[in-house]
């Protein structure tokens, strides 16, 4: 068995049999032609299905240990599909601190058709037990969440759904298969928002849908080709190329994360800092029995709120704009921007003030990440 870091770099298929081709080929055609009535070579039209995707699929559901891969024109569009998979009147048990588009899509779209969604701090088992309902059919956590950096139990939370019936959902964003493989934890589908660490590079937008389910694969692959979500040739192959280095990237991001959130515990301006690396956050012990590392995320309070736009307006290497992942240091206000969807009060309650900054801590040398946060400390109010 190949290690990890050749199994990124080769995915399931080092050339091409035919041209011997190292990088997959870029498959631009809509369709494809029948060799006769009745017969096909196993595509037929894109949107169904295309060489490239279709590469990129089975590397995916490589990297996840996972039967099945499904790839989407974006993270949100992968949650979606999986949503369908129930029926209204069915419950489903949800991570209360994550992505604010996922709460968006969930509240504003599947909640008016009747799904039943349940807001949970599920960092807190005893409470995700307690939500459990005759009706529910599913948990869906983010772990490590977005922002707040809260770990859930994967396979507790996959023992308890499943012996009441029902699937464990995990989006892995977060750590991706470098870091974390929930599919071996217990989980029944790992979806991503391949847009960010897996591509890497801050230049497409794509997810994902990896499980063993044999039972959900046809209708998920019905869901895919009939809502016409499907990712683009080109921007299948740019994920193939970003996930070979994603164990480079990672690495590198990681211990400059890992630098990062240690200098802002010693600023003057900074309340409090969230990071899954540091020994005295509260799911540190299950952070390292499930997962290999800590990725390049951290979130910070700052101490006062009028802090936040001077920070935000004097970054230059780190750049402020929403995302995360990418081999550029981004710096995100949750408040205004990623978590904006989500009703204030519960904001608050789940951690996300008006006072927190999420980075997303890219490749870049850590002393000039470090001096670009000191200067922005020091800038002016005005
Ligand atoms: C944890 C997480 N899941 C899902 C998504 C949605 O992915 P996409 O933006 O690719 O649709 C995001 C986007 O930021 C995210 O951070």
């Amino acid at each position: 068995m190949l290690h990890l870091d050749t199994m990124l770099v080769h995915g399931t298929k080092p050339f091409d049999p035919v041209t011997g081709a190292i990088s997959t080929p870029i498959y631009q055609s809509a369709t494809f032609r029948h060799p006769a009535l009745g017969a096909s070579t196993g595509f037929d039209y894109s949107r169904a299905g295309n060489p490239t995707c279709a590469e990129l699929e089975k590397t995916i559901a490589f990297l996840e240990g996972g039967k099945y891969g499904l790839a989407f024109a974006s993270g949100m569009g992968a949650i979606s599909a999986l949503i369908k998979l129930f029926h209204p009147g069915d419950h489903i048990i949800v991570s209360e601190d994550l992505y604010g588009g996922t709460f968006r899509l969930f509240d504003e779209f599947y909640a008016h058709y009747g799904f039943l969604f349940s807001w949970v701090d599920t960092s807190d088992f005893s409470r995700v037990t307690a939500t459990l309902r005759s009706e529910t059919k599913a948990i869906f956590i983010e772990t490590p969440s977005n922002p707040m950096m809260k770990v859930s139990d994967i396979h507790l939370c996959a023992n308890l759904i499943h012996q009441h019936g029902g699937y464990l959902f995990v989006d892995n964003t977060f750590l991706s298969p470098y870091l974390q493989n929930p599919l071996a934890l217990g989980a029944d589908f790992v979806v991503h928002s391949g847009t960010k660490y897996l591509a890497g590079h801050n230049d497409t937008v794509a997810g994902f849908i990896v499980h063993s389910r044999d039972e959900c694969e046809d209708s998920l692959r019905n869901i895919q080709k009939s809502e016409g979500a499907m990712l683009s040739p080109f921007d299948a192959w740019l994920v193939m190329r970003g996930i070979k280095t994603l164990g480079v990237r990672m690495e590198r991001q990681s211990a400059n994360a890992r630098r990062i959130a240690h200098y802002l515990r010693g600023q003057t301006k900074v309340e409090k800092v969230f990071y899954t690396g540091f020994e005295d956050h509260p799911q540190y012990a299950l952070s390292l029995s499930q997962a290999r590392g800590h990725s390049g995320m951290v979130s910070f309070y700052l101490k006062d709120k009028a802090d936040v736009p001077v920070i935000l307006r004097n970054v230059k290497v780190i750049l402020f704009a929403e995302s995360l992942g990418g081999v550029e240091s981004l710096i995100t206000y949750p408040w205004e921007q990623t978590h904006n969807a989500i009703p204030e009060t519960m904001r608050t309650n789940a951690g996300v003030n008006d006072r927190l900054i999420r980075l997303s801590i890219g490749i870049e040398d850590a002393d000039d990440l470090i001096s670009d946060l000191d200067a922005a400390f020091l800038s002016d109010r005005k």
